[in-house]
């Protein structure tokens, strides 16, 4: 249920998670063990996000440029999709939330692929809030990929080129990998580091930044009503004097 009490709730709040490996070092364990934690991060995150009345969480949950790390922790991570996804996914559904994964699926494998488009089946119906994977993604690879699909668009429909041609930024919106889906309002990024690395970089322009200390695996719901406070205090101006 929607609180009350909060004001200038930002309908799209993303997180680009960031952390795990630290966490877990700091208590003497393998990097896993903090992917593994920070799925309890994502939990809390979702529910926080209901009962606050976010509409749109989207989560970093792994970078194109992720698949250079090395290959355990690679299928560490793809198997904990699968499991967290598996086990999650009812609660979710009982919840109201549509299940979302965003990025270049192709990299990723059958089992996994198979378990988001159950996923995605099971919640499509759902509108209380839409949790939206970024995974296999990354905002250069986005935009290219929208570039070539209106280039395969002009090349299939040669008598729409000049429609194309004249489209502006929403038309662009549309071929976007997240088309549909608002730009995020919050951008929020954990463990201390102050870059986007190769996040949201269209869907991002106008979005506020939150940097925080915190590691994911102890950002839950506290920090997360810390995030929503820091937006409701944030002067929106889009370049415009007010
Ligand atoms: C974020 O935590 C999770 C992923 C990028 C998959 P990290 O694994 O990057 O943790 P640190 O930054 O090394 O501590
Ligand atoms: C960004 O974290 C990607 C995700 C959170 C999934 P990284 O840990 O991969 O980013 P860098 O390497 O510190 O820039
Ligand atoms: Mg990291």
């Amino acid at each position: 249920m929607a609180s009350e009490t909060m004001t200038n709730v930002p309908v799209h709040v993303s997180m680009i998670m960031d952390g795990n490996g630290r966490w877990a070092k700091e208590r003497g364990k393998e990097r896993v063990f903090g992917h593994f934690e920070g799925v309890e991060s994502v939990r809390a995150c979702v529910e926080a996000a209901v009962e606050t009345g976010v509409k749109y969480l989207s989560i970093y949950a792994f970078s194109e440029e992720n698949w250079n790390r090395p290959q355990d922790e690679v299928l560490a991570l793809m198997g904990l999709m699968v499991k967290a996804m598996a086990a999650e996914m009812k609660k979710l559904d009982q919840n109201g939330v549509r299940f979302m994964v965003i990025g270049n699926r192709e990299r990723l494998d059958d089992e996994l692929n198979r378990t988001i488009d159950d996923c995605m089946s099971m919640t499509a119906h759902n509108d209380t809030l839409t949790l939206i994977v970024l995974l296999s993604y990354s905002g250069k690879w986005d935009i290219l990929q929208a570039a070539k699909k209106m280039v395969e668009e002009v090349a299939d429909h040669p008598e729409r080129k000049d429609e194309i041609l004249s489209m502006g930024i929403d038309g662009f919106d549309r071929y976007l990998a997240t088309a549909g889906i608002p730009d995020p309002d919050l951008i929020v990024r954990t463990s201390g580091e102050c870059r986007l690395s190769n996040y949201l970089l269209w869907q991002g322009a106008y979005s506020e930044l939150l940097f925080v200390d915190t590691l994911w695996p102890d950002f839950r719901k506290e920090e997360f009503r810390a995030a929503l406070d820091y937006y409701s205090k944030r002067d929106r101006r889009y370049g415009k004097v007010k």
